[in-house]
């Protein structure tokens, strides 16, 4: 067995979450020349005489000047645990190898604070790096598509409001938590009704739960979305349908190959008919939004969301009018089309611009408009004809080959190789 000692470690990363530091950390401070950390860190905290106080405002100048220190072992202090979107990373990234000492995470803390275990969460962060809209789109999405999220907020564009009205519209009990572990500590919940705009005290974690499934059905063993389904393409008898609208299980597979959703992406299904693509993509961890103008086909929609156990937000109304009612909603990764005509390719595109396009055609006169359409907004455009023929037995027992009606496939990637990329 291998013991990991770090004797003399240079730098010592340091959790703080409200509770009294342990001998370890005091011993670290009390030696410490350097302690950096955000202001209100450096403030819990009190400093030996003659250390340097570095304020991590910019994290990249902070960590150079932390790394050039040479005049004795230094001191970062952190919120939670800095192993769990913290710090640690960064040091890492830079080649450090320090020692951490790590208090309870402020998500743990949340979901602690209104006695739900978290297990079952996805946790997401907000924080980008480079793009902070479309982390918190991401993050949005994410929590959207699972019963039990909490939300690592940033300050802009991932504040709580950024979260709020979505996740309200879906239902969810919404907590902000905020300034946990200090002494004007709030945990929020937030009513429908209330005022989503509202300034939050800073930091906070939004937690977004499904009342009616708070609580995963058996103990999960992996937290989070739990990765691909367990089957996929799913023959059509798993779906309530009316009739012959559904997309065949042969066609959706193609479909979904090209739609890519997963976990932290947007996915539309115009002319949604049964739901089946919506709900197999939400099964993959994607935020599925179906649209259809048909009533019961709506209700139908519904019905097998939740028999499949998944979330879809159905929109009933005629495209491309209903896509109005999503100004202001997460915006789609990758739009489906089994439904509705060219006009409507054209105006979902022209206001969406979603990355990835399916669209399933019957008619071969709509395959030249819809890849235009594709194409003269800027996607890269390829497509197949599918046809199936399933095996069925004969009365004698033999099989036969019984033929489905030809689909063709027409899917566009915005800049990209129409494979993926
Ligand atoms: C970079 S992450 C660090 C997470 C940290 N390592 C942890 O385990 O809590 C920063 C985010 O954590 C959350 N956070 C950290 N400290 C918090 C606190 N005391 N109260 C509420 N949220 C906190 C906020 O969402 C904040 O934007």
């Amino acid at each position: 067995m291998t013991v990991i000692e770090q004797d003399t470690p240079m730098i010592t990363v340091i959790g703080l979450d409200g509770e009294r530091l342990g001998e370890q950390a005091f011993a670290a401070i009390a030696e410490a020349t350097c302690v950096a950390g955000a202001e209100r860190h450096l403030d819990a905290v009190a400093l030996p005489d003659g250390a340097r106080r570095l304020p991590i405002r910019n994290l990249a100048d902070a960590l150079k000047e932390l790394l050039a220190w040479e005049k004795g072992p230094a001191v970062v202090l952190a919120s939670g645990d800095p192993g769990f979107f913290g710090i640690v990373r960064a040091l890492r990234e830079q080649g450090t190898d320090p020692r951490v000492l790590p208090a309870v995470s402020s998500v743990a803390t949340a979901f602690a604070r209104i006695g739900l275990p978290w297990d079952d969460a996805v946790v997401v962060s907000a924080h980008g790096r480079a793009d902070q809209g479309r982390s918190a789109r991401r993050a949005l999405a994410a929590a959207l598509a699972h019963p039990k999220a909490a939300i690592l907020t940033a300050p802009g564009a991932a504040e709580p409001g950024a979260f709020l009205p979505d996740l309200l519209r879906a239902d969810r009990e919404v907590y902000v938590a905020q300034r946990l572990g200090t002494p004007d500590e709030a945990v929020t919940r937030v009513a429908k009704t209330a005022d989503t705009e509202r300034e939050w005290a800073r930091p906070n974690v939004v937690l977004a739960v499904d009342p009616d499934r708070a609580i995963a059905p058996a103990m999960t063993w992996m937290p989070g979305h739990q990765g691909a389904p367990d089957g996929w393409a799913l023959p059509e008898e798993g779906f309530e349908h009316r009739g012959a609208m559904i997309t065949k299980s042969e066609v959706r597979a193609v479909a979904l190959a090209h739609l890519a959703p997963r976990p932290g992406t947007v996915v539309w299904d115009i002319g949604a008919g049964s739901g089946s693509v919506a709900i197999e993509c939400a099964r993959f961890g994607a935020y599925a939004v179906a649209f259809e103008k048909n009533p019961g086909d709506c209700r139908r929609i519904r019905r097998n969301a939740r028999a499949h156990g998944v979330v879809v937000d159905v929109h009933e109304g005629r495209a491309p009018e209903v896509l109005a009612e999503m100004a202001g909603r997460p915006a789609p990764d990758a739009i489906f089309f089994g439904g509705g005509d060219d006009a409507v390719v054209a105006a979902a595109l022209r206001h969406h611009r979603p990355d990835r396009v399916v669209a399933a055609l019957a008619s071969v006169d709509r395959i030249c408009p819809t890849r235009d359409a594709l194409a003269a907004e800027g996607y890269t455009v390829s497509g197949t004809q599918l046809q199936a023929s399933r095996l069925a037995g004969l009365p004698n027992g033999s099989l036969r080959l019984a033929a489905a009606n030809p689909v063709t496939l027409v899917w566009g990637v915005r800049g990209g190789r129409p494979g993926g990329a």
